[in-house]
């Protein structure tokens, strides 16, 4: 890791940092170790989400590229999980649960009361991930990802970091 803050309990936090188009290679990286083929952003996209209304994109990186990455749009009192992704030898510490973090809080400062995302029914990964950040889910979208692969939406609160509700709340869902 690149960069690194001590959090209130003494551990080391990574520092996130807000990505752009110059990030595109290391994005398109994550992509193709984040999802099939079918799944993938290209960088066509990846530059048309960068650039759209509301969008903030945070990650992480370390000595060789882009270790995670996550955008979110706000619109309103609403925030988007767009994508959400760790390179495979980062995974399993916990990076993906600080960035969620981070776009959360980065939402309720930009005035988003709760966030919503979709996500593969079948993604054990991304639903742990989730559930562990309060999200909970309110609606089914049938086969939307394909035959037999439905997306669950879910919806979280979003308080601004250190808030006295969002400190008390902290924790599994
Ligand atoms: C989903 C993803 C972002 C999680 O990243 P990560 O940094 O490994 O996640 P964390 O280490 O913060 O783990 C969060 C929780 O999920 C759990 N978890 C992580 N990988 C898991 C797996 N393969 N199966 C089940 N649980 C898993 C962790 O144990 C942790 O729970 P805990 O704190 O109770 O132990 C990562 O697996 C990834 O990039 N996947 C491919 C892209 C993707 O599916 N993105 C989401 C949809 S857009």
């Amino acid at each position: 890791m690149s960069a690194a803050a001590r959090n209130r309990t003494g551990t080391v936090a990574p520092a996130f940092e807000r990505l752009d188009a110059d990030d595109l290679p290391g994005l398109l990286g994550l992509e193709r170790h984040g999802f099939g083929p079918g799944e993938r952003w290209s960088a066509d996209s990846w530059r048309a989400e960068l650039a759209g209304p509301g969008r903030l994109c945070l990650g992480l990186r370390g000595g060789d590229g882009l270790v995670a990455a996550g955008i979110i749009g706000v619109l309103f009192e609403d925030a988007e999980l767009l994508r959400i992704v760790v390179a495979p030898p980062a995974r399993g510490r916990r990076v993906a649960t600080g960035l969620l973090a981070g776009l959360m809080a980065a939402a309720a400062g930009r005035g988003a009361e709760r966030m919503l995302l979709d996500v593969r029914r079948d993604n054990g990964a991304a639903l742990a991930l989730y559930g562990r950040a309060g999200f909970i889910r309110i609606a089914v979208r049938e086969n939307y990802y394909g035959p037999g692969a439905d997306a669950l939406v879910l919806e979280a609160a979003v308080r601004p970091r250190g808030s006295a509700a969002g400190a008390a709340e902290g924790g599994r869902p």
